[in-house]
């Protein structure tokens, strides 16, 4: 049975090297294990390019063509690779099968909440002390796995401002809900985010919001492959707009046109590029309203030439 790895170049060769290893031991290959099944792995290179990691964009991609994701249905587990059935799995949970195989699918159950169970890969990054992937159990809370695991908030944990959860897909959250949310399906899908990649970004005090947002729907933009109307004009136009939000220039009624934007590409896509283009921006409006208006007004007060006392002058004066 042949498995194909779709990856990027520096990872695929180390893909390579392992898989040249196991076919060395016997592990694959003739008679793998001495089990009577022929097992073969191939490693294909990918160009780099993020669509590709959409499973129909993958096949796209490894029958040649350009890494565009496909209509569904059909599914691959019908129509796949070649026209055959296909099942397409990230190597995370390629990589946990074994340990279920021998310790049990119960056991494994029991980890996390009733139908968030199990353990799960996050990758802790941004402003903590100790950047890392770490094995964990589902439904950890995001503190304690920051807390645990990372070293902690950049200047401790009052210090922090926002937290995306699961990868730049997915909207932030801010403080307040990071102070007890677990790291779970449901309770992210409850305060409105979403366990995605359970890539954790950690966003501390001295993070210009807006600007991070921007630079997010910049990668949305460049990486559409632009098969969807609304992928591709909407991406570019959330950018835009993003843009001149970061500096004030704009009008306060377009933060709304801005989130009725995101409303008109969710869900109205071929792939789920789209959503993951339209969600940071629905994070950003609904968490950071006040500072989108904050910059419009400010950009207005500075055009009128109108000067106004800073809210510590007030104070000290
Ligand atoms: C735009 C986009 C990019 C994706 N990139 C990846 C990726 O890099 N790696 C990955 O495993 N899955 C990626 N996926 C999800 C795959 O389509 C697919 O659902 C997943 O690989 C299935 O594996 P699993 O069931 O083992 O999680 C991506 C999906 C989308 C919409
Ligand atoms: S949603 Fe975007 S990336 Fe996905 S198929 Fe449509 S244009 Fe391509």
């Amino acid at each position: 049975m042949p498995i194909f790895a779709a990856s990027t170049f520096s990872s695929g060769n180390s893909w390579s090297a392992l898989f040249s290893e196991a076919y060395e031991k016997g592990l694959i290959g003739r008679n793998a294990c001495n089990s009577g099944y022929d097992f073969d792995v191939y490693v294909h290179h990918g160009a780099g390019a993020y669509i590709c990691g959409e499973e129909t964009a993958l096949l796209e991609s490894l029958e040649g063509k350009q890494g565009k994701p496909r209509l569904k249905p059909p599914f691959p587990a019908n129509i796949g690779l070649y026209g055959c059935p296909t099942t397409v799995t990230n190597t995370e949970t390629v990589a946990v099968v074994p340990t279920i195989l021998r310790r049990g699918g119960s056991w494994f159950a029991s980890l996390g909440r009733k139908n968030n169970s199990g353990t799960k890969l996050f990758i802790v990054s941004g402003h903590v002390n100790s950047p890392c992937v770490v094995e964990e159990e589902m439904s950890i809370p995001l503190r304690t796995l920051i807390e645990r695991h990372a070293g902690g908030v950049r200047g401790g944990w009052e210090n922090l401002l926002a937290v995306i959860p699961g990868g730049s897909s997915v909207p932030l959250l801010p403080k307040s809900i990071c102070d007890d949310v677990m790291m779970d399906f449901d309770a992210l899908k409850e305060v409105g985010s979403g366990l995605g990649t359970a890539a954790v970004i950690v966003m501390d005090q001295s993070t210009d919001i807006v600007a991070a947002i921007r630079r997010i729907s910049y990668f949305y933009q460049h990486e559409s492959c632009g098969q969807c109307t609304p992928c591709r004009e909407g991406t570019g136009w959330l950018h835009r707009t993003l843009c001149r939000l970061e500096k004030g220039d704009a009008r306060i009624e377009e933060i709304d046109a801005l989130y009725e934007m995101t409303k008109n590409i969710e869900g109205h896509t071929i792939c789920a590029l789209g959503d993951a283009a339209a969600w940071p921006v629905q994070g950003l409006i609904r968490h950071f309203r006040p500072e989108l208006e904050r910059r419009i007004q400010e950009a207005q007060q500075a055009r009128s030439g109108t000067q106004y006392a800073s809210a510590a002058d007030v104070a000290t004066a």
